[in-house]
């Protein structure tokens, strides 16, 4: 084998081994946690967060109405009745691994509770709670 066929199928076995398969982990509750920290205008706080987690914000449903409280263990969905693992991401390790999973439910979930988008605090405070809850 000669330098110019070595070199393109030695970059090609290392891309191979850095890309990460489908269904790896692109995120985890701390990055989150660091993502919405650094557009709100106060640190998440769990107490905050707990609070705005088991209450209603004018609608019929809280977090906690399909989540549980504390959600450490499996929900169950309000209006269908479906099963859903644990939030808490101690609790279920499948939990804050999908950037684009998390960000899909934030928008439908707080559409559904408060009838808007969270805000970057209400997201930080909910994700300083959910990381506090351990084992
Ligand atoms: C009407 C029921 C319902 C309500 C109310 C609800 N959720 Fe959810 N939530 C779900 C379902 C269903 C999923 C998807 C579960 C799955 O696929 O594992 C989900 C997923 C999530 C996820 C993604 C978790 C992950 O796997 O990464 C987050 C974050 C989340 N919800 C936060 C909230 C917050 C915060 C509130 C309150 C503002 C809330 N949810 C209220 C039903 C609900």
């Amino acid at each position: 084998m000669n330098n110019k066929t070595f070199i393109p199928l030695a970059s090609l076995l290392a891309a191979m081994l850095v890309l990460p398969p489908a269904q790896a982990a692109d995120t985890s509750i701390t990055e989150q946690l660091i993502r919405w920290n650094a557009q709100a205008s106060a640190p998440g706080n769990a107490d905050r967060g707990k609070v705005f987690f088991s209450s209603k914000h004018g609608a019929d449903w809280s977090c906690a109405s399909c989540h549980g409280t504390p959600p450490t263990s499996q929900g169950k969905h309000a209006s269908t009745g479906k099963a859903i693992a644990a939030l808490a991401p101690a609790f279920n390790p499948q939990a804050f691994t999908e950037t684009a999973k998390v960000d899909k439910w934030l928008r439908r979930n707080c559409k559904d509770v408060l009838s808007r988008e969270c805000s970057a605090n209400e997201k930080a405070d909910v994700l300083a709670y959910l990381n506090s809850l351990k084992p």
